[in-house]
């Protein structure tokens, strides 16, 4: 069992959970261009697992700027059977606070002009994308995050809008985005799901909860309530995988090679 996890940001420390890192390949390119790092490696007791982090190493890529087509196309070829992705997100249900968890179950995609398919002109394919999100990995991670006590802090699902950025949104776009019935807004979940589900790989994701979205905090969002609620955020998600992986990973097939 190979899993990839896609680590959004602030995911660095992500790293302390397995041992002997070492270069998963030599390069980064691929037919889409360059993925955004050279993956990485490590052996765990679950098996192998291999460690992108989506916005570059360092930090370079934007979320409207990450070849989200080579990511996900390098993580095939690597051999991974599934893929954990990370996300930072903003708060749009009054439930949800700084520093919580949520496993999202449903994404919508307010993205634009993002290469989002690996449908070729030409080509005429439509994928089914009713349930974007594994229902295997999500029950895996929520179990995960119960097993180790961060029950109050995750949510067990949520629909994820995903905003084209890199600027944060107006009040009224959140309030639309509320109507909608969107839970929390991020920047990175798509097209990634999607180009996931068109090479079938089993993929789901975990949000980190960074800050209350426009117009729902006490006033403008800072980058210090963002670092303060990522700070303690990534702790949980460390435990959250740590777990995962001594577990609920074991019940995840291997993809046929
Ligand atoms: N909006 C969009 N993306 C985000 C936010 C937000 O408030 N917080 C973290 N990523």
């Amino acid at each position: 069992m190979t899993l990839g996890i896609i680590g959004g940001t602030g995911s660095q420390p992500l790293a302390r959970i397995g041992q002997d890192w070492r270069p998963a390949t030599d390069s980064a390119s691929t037919p889409y261009g360059p993925a955004s790092a050279v993956p990485e490696v490590a052996s765990t007791d679950a098996g192998e697992i291999l460690l992108l982090p989506r916005h570059g190493k360092p930090p370079g890529f934007a979320p409207h700027i990450v070849n989200y087509r080579a990511n996900i196309w390098l993580m095939k070829e690597l051999g991974a059977d599934a893929v954990v992705a990370t996300y930072a997100v903003g708060a749009i249900a009054p439930n949800i606070r700084n520093a919580d968890l949520l496993v999202p179950h449903q994404v919508i995609d307010y993205t634009w002009g993002r290469r989002h398919t690996y449908v070729e002109p030409g080509e005429i394919r439509h994928v089914d994308f009713t349930e974007p999100f594994d229902g295997r990995i999500r029950s895996g991670l929520i179990s995960a995050g119960e097993g180790c006590d961060l029950t109050g802090r995750l949510h067990r699902s949520g629909i994820y809008g995903c905003v084209q950025g890199p600027r944060l949104e107006t009040a009224a776009e959140i309030d639309r985005m509320e109507r909608d019935g969107c839970t929390v807004v991020g920047m990175t979940a798509m097209p990634e799901t999607a180009l996931a589900k068109e090479l079938g790989i089993p993929y789901a994701g975990v949000c980190l909860v960074v800050n209350a979205a426009a117009g729902r905090g006490d006033g403008p969002i800072t980058g210090a309530e963002i670092e303060a609620a990522l700070k303690s955020a990534v702790v949980d998600l460390g435990s959250l995988l740590d777990t995962f992986l001594s577990s609920a990973v074991k019940a995840l097939p291997d993809s046929p090679r």
